[in-house]
């Protein structure tokens, strides 16, 4: 018995930032942001749109496809470190919903790695029967914790939601094969968010605000995340057996373009396997999977029999890799 993905969905904001538009926020160049990152414009939240406002949809469209009635799933699972409230989850919002029943459900803290631990908790709790039919979503708002006076991480990210339906199925040579999940705290401080936690607080008149914002250390993480991504994503294929030109679609977590483009070298992915959209969303954080893996599973670029390959990293330090015959 594997565990099958068998619908997707995605919802994003509708407010677009472009890099003309940074040009005039900060000290910045499209010419910068282009070449060092691959993006172009990334969708932004309004001021009263939370999580949940691209969660709940990206998870009823990925219903919708999968022809699965909410009262039938009984587990929802979001991958998120920008949840609506510190509690509860996020997820019980998505639960509540699409009707869920009483469901279980929980968030997970893996930042840019989420969306791949999500997959795979709900293919150990569907293979080891505490769950039957799993919505797994990856989402983000990661403009509510972005200082847009900071240039190295003000250009970088994005906001949006990714989901998929997961059931199980008797196909024995079809669905997750493999998936594999690290971490490695002692670079915690590369990408993390100081403020906001019970260490720093942010409930008195002299709290420091200005904790509560992402920080990271861009070029010490870059180098990390290309060797950590083309070893990760060795060891699912090495795991069951597929080779690297057997990769129909590879689907990196869009960080970085100059990352993807150097991970899809070292594991000699063929030339058009690899699926890259950092330029229109920049960097999702959790939602970069599913984002991509909607929008290539709706514009039916994906046929039965496929192998795709999903791997990502991110804070904590963080990451993964799953490989799947569609
Ligand atoms: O999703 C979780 C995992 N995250 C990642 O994987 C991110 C990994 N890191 C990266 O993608 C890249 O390191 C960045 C895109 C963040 C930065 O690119 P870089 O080539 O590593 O640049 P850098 O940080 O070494 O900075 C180079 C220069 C610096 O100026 P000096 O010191 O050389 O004068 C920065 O101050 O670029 C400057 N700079 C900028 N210039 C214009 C930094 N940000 C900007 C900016 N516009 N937005």
């Amino acid at each position: 018995m594997r565990t099958r993905i068998i619908g997707t969905g995605r919802a994003v904001p509708d407010t677009v930032l472009t890099n003309a538009d940074f040009e005039r926020m900060v000290d910045t160049s499209d010419e910068w942001i282009t070449t060092r990152t691959g993006i172009k414009e990334r969708r932004i939240a309004n001021g009263e749109q939370a999580l949940s406002d691209f969660a709940i949809p990206a998870a009823e469209q990925a219903l919708e496809m999968a022809g699965v009635d909410g009262s039938d799933v009984d587990l929802v699972i979001c991958a998120t470190v920008t949840a609506d409230t510190v509690f509860p989850a996020t997820s019980t919002q998505i639960q509540h919903a699409i009707g869920a029943g009483t469901a279980a459900a929980f968030d997970i803290s893996a930042a840019c790695t989420g969306f791949i631990y999500g997959l795979g908790i709900a293919d150990s709790m569907i293979r080891g029967g505490t769950a039957t039919t799993a919505v797994v979503v990856g989402g983000e708002v990661l403009s509510k914790i972005t200082d847009y006076t900071e240039r190295a991480t003000a250009v970088l990210f994005g906001d949006g939601a990714g989901a998929a339906v997961l059931r199980a199925s008797p196909e024995e040579d079809h669905g997750l094969l493999s998936v594999a999940l690290h971490s490695d705290g002692s670079l915690g401080k590369l990408i993390y968010r100081p403020g906001g936690g019970s260490r720093h607080p942010i409930n008195s008149a002299d709290s420091d605000h200005s904790l509560t914002y992402l920080r990271m250390r861009g070029n010490e993480t870059f180098k990390i995340a290309v060797r950590s991504l083309a070893e990760v994503s060795d060891e699912v294929l090495t795991a069951c057996g597929i080779g690297h030109s057997e990769v129909r679609w590879f689907i990196p977590h869009q960080a970085n373009r100059r990352i993807i483009d150097a991970v899809g070298q070292r594991l000699e992915i063929p030339d058009g396997h690899t699926y890259i959209n950092v330029d229109r969303y920049g960097n999702t954080s959790a939602a970069s999977i599913p984002i991509a893996l909607d929008e290539l599973n709706r514009d039916g670029k994906i046929a039965r029999g496929d192998i795709v390959l999903v791997s990502a990293f991110g804070s904590g330090l963080t990451w993964g890799a799953g490989v799947m015959r569609w």
